[in-house]
Formats: structure tokens, C-alpha cells, sequence
């Protein structure tokens, strides 16, 4: 199963501003969504996860898989998430229902958290055409990544790029 990180991004590297709020551009979350739901899955931590869990953004996301990072005891009851309590879990469970490509939508902490445990195959980039100046950064700590492969690159519309790296092992 390839793993695969996949977030939208401003031109200086944020996924959202310093309130935390994404601000997606007009038509860069259906994206993100439409791709999501084709693969079937997202992995996303319990923060993000509060953020999408809601009628109006959780309409346009609806991949077949949606599991939550946190490692508390969540009351998820008829949400369609269900809990995770590692990255590897999190992993485990979709191959288990074999899933060929796992997503894992992020935010911050659990893009590092997988990063840093050398979970990441791909990266997919959405390059948004924002900039933020200060907010929360892609990964928020040290990381090793020595190098990436562009594997591909597509225009989303006329201002957004979606790229996808290999990590170079
Ligand atoms: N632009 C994008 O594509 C994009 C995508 C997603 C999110 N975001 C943004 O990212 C921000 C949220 O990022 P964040 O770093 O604050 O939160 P986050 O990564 O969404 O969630 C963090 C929580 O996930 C759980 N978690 C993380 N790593 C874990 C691990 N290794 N094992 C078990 N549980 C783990 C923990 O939950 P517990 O505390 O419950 O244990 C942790 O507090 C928001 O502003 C959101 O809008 C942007």
C-alpha cells in the first residue's frame, strides 16, 4: 500500500494562517475532497478532524475509510470516522481493507508524526495561490527529508498547481 501525504499548501509553505483556518481558494477543497474520495480514505488528526466533522465541510468529504489520530478514548458514535491511536494503526487498519493508496490528510502534527516514523511514500502538493506571511507550517518541527522526485505536476485551474513527489529513500 502506498502512502501518500496529501495537503494543500500556500506559496510560503502553510497549511493554514495563524488562526488555523486553511482558507482554501474558491474550488482547492473540492479538490482536495475529489481526490480524496476516489483513493477512498484520509487519515486526519484529532484537531483537523474537529474542523471538517461538520454537515457543511463534511459534505464534500466522503471517501469510503475516514480515520481520526488521537490518542484519547473518542466518542466518534454514527460520525462514519473511526479512531486510530498511531500512525502505524492508522496504516494497518487500511491495509487490512485493502486500500492501495493511504492518504494522510494532515494537519501539522500528524504530517510530522508520519514523516518522522518514515511513513511517507508521496507528497502531494496542492500549491495554492496564497500566502499567509505566518500561520502553521506544513510540519512545525525537524524532519529528514533529503530529497524528493517530481513524479508528476497538473494544473487545477488557472492559479493552482497540484505536484507529486516521491520520497527519495
Ligand atoms: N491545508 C491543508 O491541507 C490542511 C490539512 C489538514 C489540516 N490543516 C490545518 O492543520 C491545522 C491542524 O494541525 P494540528 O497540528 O494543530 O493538528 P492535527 O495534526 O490535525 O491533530 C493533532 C492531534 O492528532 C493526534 N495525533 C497526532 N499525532 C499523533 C500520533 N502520533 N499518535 C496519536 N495521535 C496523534 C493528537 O490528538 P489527541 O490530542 O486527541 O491525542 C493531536 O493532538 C488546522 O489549522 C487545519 O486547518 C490543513
Amino acid at each position: 500500500m502506498r502512502k501518500t501525504l496529501f495537503l494543500s499548501v500556500s506559496i510560503d509553505g502553510m497549511i493554514a494562517n495563524k488562526q488555523g483556518i486553511p482558507l482554501f481558494p474558491e474550488g482547492s477543497w473540492e479538490d482536495w475532497c475529489s481526490l480524496v474520495n476516489e483513493t477512498g480514505n484520509v487519515i486526519a488528526g484529532r484537531s483537523s478532524f474537529e474542523q471538517v466533522n461538520n454537515p457543511e465541510m463534511g459534505a464534500a468529504l466522503h471517501p469510503k475509510h475516514k480515520i481520526v489520530l488521537s490518542s484519547r478514548d473518542l466518542d466518534l458514535n454514527d460520525s462514519g470516522w473511526q479512531q486510530a491511536k498511531s500512525p502505524k494503526e492508522a496504516l494497518q487498519i487500511l491495509e487490512d481493507a485493502g486500500v492501495e493508496e493511504a492518504i494522510i490528510g494532515g494537519g501539522r502534527t500528524v504530517s510530522h508524526a508520519f514523516m518522522s516514523e518514515g511513513l511517507v511514500d508521496q507528497i502531494v502538493i496542492d500549491l495554492n495561490p496564497v500566502a499567509f506571511g505566518e500561520g502553521i507550517p506544513i510540519f512545525g518541527g525537524p524532519i529528514e527529508v533529503p530529497q524528493l522526485k517530481l513524479l508528476d505536476s497538473k494544473p487545477l485551474n488557472e492559479d493552482t498547481l497540484r505536484l507529486r513527489y516521491e520520497v527519495v529513500r
